[in-house]
């Protein structure tokens, strides 16, 4: 695992960034594994910066999100879908119809699972993003789920609602359950970006990187991945 700890937040997009353009500069139908959340903002930031300036072209590139809110329709400004078009897909020239999302809404929800992880084991991602939570989880893979996991429906734990609250007008209205990839499937991407900043995730990236391997802690299982890149700022990096 490499760490790259950034000095400001300029730095922490250029590492970020560094690694992702690597993957679609050598190979521009590369297919990548897109989060939400607010850190890897920054990132789409300089994704859309570089298509304009330098033209570099995603039309050929192919996406899968590693998560989606139960209940949230895709017009909803919280849903995972809404975030990748307003802060990446609408910025750069990707083919909508190259784009792939668990569906929130579906009726049959295993049913739903079971079409992305088919989906998932047809296709080889090049390069995994991922956020972290404040409790380790990755994607929505909740402390206690099995390393052997694929698609799935999750119950959020309290402290994830909390968290991501600051989002909802009140917790109250903070959706309770989501669509998550499993981790056996981010584990099958040949090349995973971890991006954290914050005090909150402090914790989380000491066990992440140092800590015993444990599915209470899912996001440590990215030890044992071959090529897995953590970029951190240095509030997230302080406790390495
Ligand atoms: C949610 C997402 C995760 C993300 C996490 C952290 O739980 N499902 O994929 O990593 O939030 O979000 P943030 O980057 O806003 O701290």
């Amino acid at each position: 695992m490499k760490v790259r700890i950034a000095k400001n937040k300029q730095e922490f997009a250029e590492f970020a960034f560094e690694e992702m353009i690597d993957v679609i500069k050598n190979k521009p139908d590369a297919i990548l594994g897109l989060a939400t959340g607010s850190t890897p903002i920054c990132l789409y930031e300089k994704m859309i910066e570089d298509h304009k300036a330098n033209r570099t072209t995603y039309k050929d590139i192919h996406s899968f999100n590693l998560d989606e809110y139960v209940g949230l329709d895709i017009s909803n400004d919280q849903s995972y879908v809404y975030f990748m078009n307003d802060n990446l897909f609408k910025g750069i020239d990707i083919d909508k119809n190259n784009t792939n999302f668990l569906n929130g809404m579906a009726k049959d929800v295993d049913k739903e699972c079971a079409r992305y992880s088919k989906l998932l084991s047809e296709n080889e991602i090049d390069i995994q993003l991922l956020g972290i939570g404040s409790n380790g989880h990755i994607a929505f893979n909740e402390p206690g789920t099995s390393f052997d996991s694929k698609a799935h429906k999750v119950d959020l734990q309290e402290s994830t609602i909390k968290d991501n609250s600051r989002f909802f007008e009140s917790i109250a209205t903070t959706p309770t359950q989501a669509l998550t990839m499993g981790l056996s499937e981010i584990m099958k991407a040949k090349k995973v970006l971890l991006m954290a900043n914050g005090k909150n995730k402090a914790d989380a990236i000491y066990g992440l990187v140092k800590g015993q391997m444990t599915e209470n802690l899912p996001a440590s299982i990215l030890q044992n991945h071959p090529n897995c890149v953590v970029v951190v700022d240095e509030e997230a990096g302080s406790k390495l």
